[in-house]
């Protein structure tokens, strides 16, 4: 199962899931029912768990190549991205795409919570030796 989804009805996460809807070798995390009724229709795999969860992030990262990887701003998102990279790496993921956030910048402006977020777990995941690591930065959409 080539490409592993994270957050696939997120607010970016669903335009993924649009784009790739009708290929066969991705693999949807999605935690609750409803979400995984929203992906009916999906080509894919639906995969039922909780990101937060050890054993559910070892199973879903098996056999997976690449892994997009997102979560929303909350006390777990360091935590929850971290673990779930670490573990796809460990299972031989070759390419990661996290979505992060612009940073805000300028005079007198200080640094964002959702920045640190992004930046810890960006630290986290080059150390653990992603070979490929790609950062979206969009800007802050609401
Ligand atoms: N909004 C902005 O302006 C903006 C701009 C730039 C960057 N960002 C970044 O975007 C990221 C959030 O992405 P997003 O907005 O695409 O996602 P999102 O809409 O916040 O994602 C929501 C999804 O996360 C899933 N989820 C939450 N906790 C989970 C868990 N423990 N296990 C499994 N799934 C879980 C929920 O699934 P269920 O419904 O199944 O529970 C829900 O569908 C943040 O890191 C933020 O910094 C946001």
């Amino acid at each position: 199962m080539p490409i592993l989804v994270t957050t696939p009805n997120g607010g970016v996460g669903r335009h993924l899931t649009e784009a790739l809807r009708e290929r066969s070798d991705v693999r949807y995390f999605v935690r609750s029912e409803a979400g995984a009724k929203a992906l009916d229709g999906v080509r894919g795999e639906i995969f039922r768990g909780d990101v937060t969860d050890a054993a559910d992030v070892r199973r879903a990262v098996v056999g997976v190549d690449r892994l997009y990887l997102a979560h929303p701003f909350a006390e777990d998102q360091v935590a929850a991205e971290t673990h779930l990279g670490t573990a796809a790496v460990e299972a031989g993921v070759r390419r990661i795409v996290k979505l992060g956030a612009r940073p805000f910048a300028g005079d007198g402006i200080l640094p964002d919570a959702v920045t640190g977020a992004h930046d810890l777990i960006t630290a986290r995941l080059h150390s653990v030796g992603v070979p490929e690591l790609t950062v979206l930065r969009p800007d802050r959409f609401l």
